[in-house]
């Protein structure tokens, strides 16, 4: 994987598990040796990935079917985690959803999922672990407003107004959360390739994507910081696409 980091002892909760980031970053937080609570709605994807990790990096993982839209599921998720470890040291909100089209093709409804998904998905998430993490004063959130939650991009108005509302929510509970001991990155990737890209039209080049391990390794490199620091935001583009 090039990078060796050391996550022994640490727990750490995947909401959007299943796939693409989550998926990949799941897979080296086990690498890593940490402990793993795996969050997303295809409850046969969860099991699946959870025998291989356990199978493969002998990790101690608990999966648990949610709908991040749900704030019930939610703190559920997090009622597992604590129940089972007793705390939780990093949550990664990698569920997410994709629609870049024109404005007049992009319905109420796809607008209101994207909002749904990208946006109060991550507050409900954030929701139900802050309150366990600011009594340990002692916690992180790594988020995925992508380069999009950055800047604006023709024929992806809704998704990018879902995106900057991540940006939002994130970048005011740091600024809430400074001194008590919960940290906060947030993660601006370009194109990663993943089945993010199945159902978008639009023309793109997949194979000049970032490689998903590429994003998995920088949430890692995030997740390991110790003591004091912080990354706070990583902009990491392709090499076609450099800013
Ligand atoms: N791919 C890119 O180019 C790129 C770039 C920058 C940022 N991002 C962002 O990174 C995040 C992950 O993207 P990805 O490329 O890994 O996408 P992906 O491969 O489509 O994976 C999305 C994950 O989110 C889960 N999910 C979707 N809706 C959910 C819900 N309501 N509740 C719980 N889980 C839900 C899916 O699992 P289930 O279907 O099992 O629920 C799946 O595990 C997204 O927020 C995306 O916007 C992606």
């Amino acid at each position: 994987m090039g990078i060796e980091l050391d996550m022994a002892g640490k727990v750490v909760m995947v909401v959007g598990a299943t796939s693409g980031i989550g998926r990949a970053s799941a897979e080296m937080f086990a690498e890593a040796g940490a402990d793993l609570v795996l969050a997303a709605r295809n409850g046969g994807g969860l099991s699946e990935l959870s025998f291989e990790l356990e199978r493969r990096h002998q990790a101690t993982v608990v999966a648990q079917a949610a709908d991040a839209t749900r704030a019930g599921d939610m703190s559920r998720v997090v009622e597992t985690a604590v129940l089972r470890f007793g705390h939780v040291d990093t949550l990664l909100y990698a569920a997410g959803a994709g629609a870049l089209k024109p404005f007049a093709e992009t319905s109420a409804e796809e607008f209101e999922r994207l909002l749904a998904v990208n946006v109060a998905g991550a507050f409900n998430a954030c929701k139900a672990v802050l309150p366990v993490m600011e009594r340990r004063r002692r916690g992180h959130v790594i988020a995925l407003p992508g380069i999009l939650g950055r800047a604006p991009m023709a024929q992806a108005a809704a998704y990018c107004a879902s995106k900057f509302a991540l940006t939002g929510l994130l970048k005011s509970l740091a600024l809430e959360h400074k001194r008590a001991g919960v940290r906060f990155t947030l993660l601006h990737f370009g194109g990663v390739n993943t089945p993010f890209w199945d159902s978008i039209k639009m023309r793109v080049q997949r194979e000049r994507m970032l490689p998903v391990e590429a994003a998995a390794r920088a949430v890692l490199f995030a997740a390991a910081q110790e003591g004091e620091a912080v990354l706070n935001e990583i902009v990491m583009q392709p090499e076609s696409h450099q800013l």
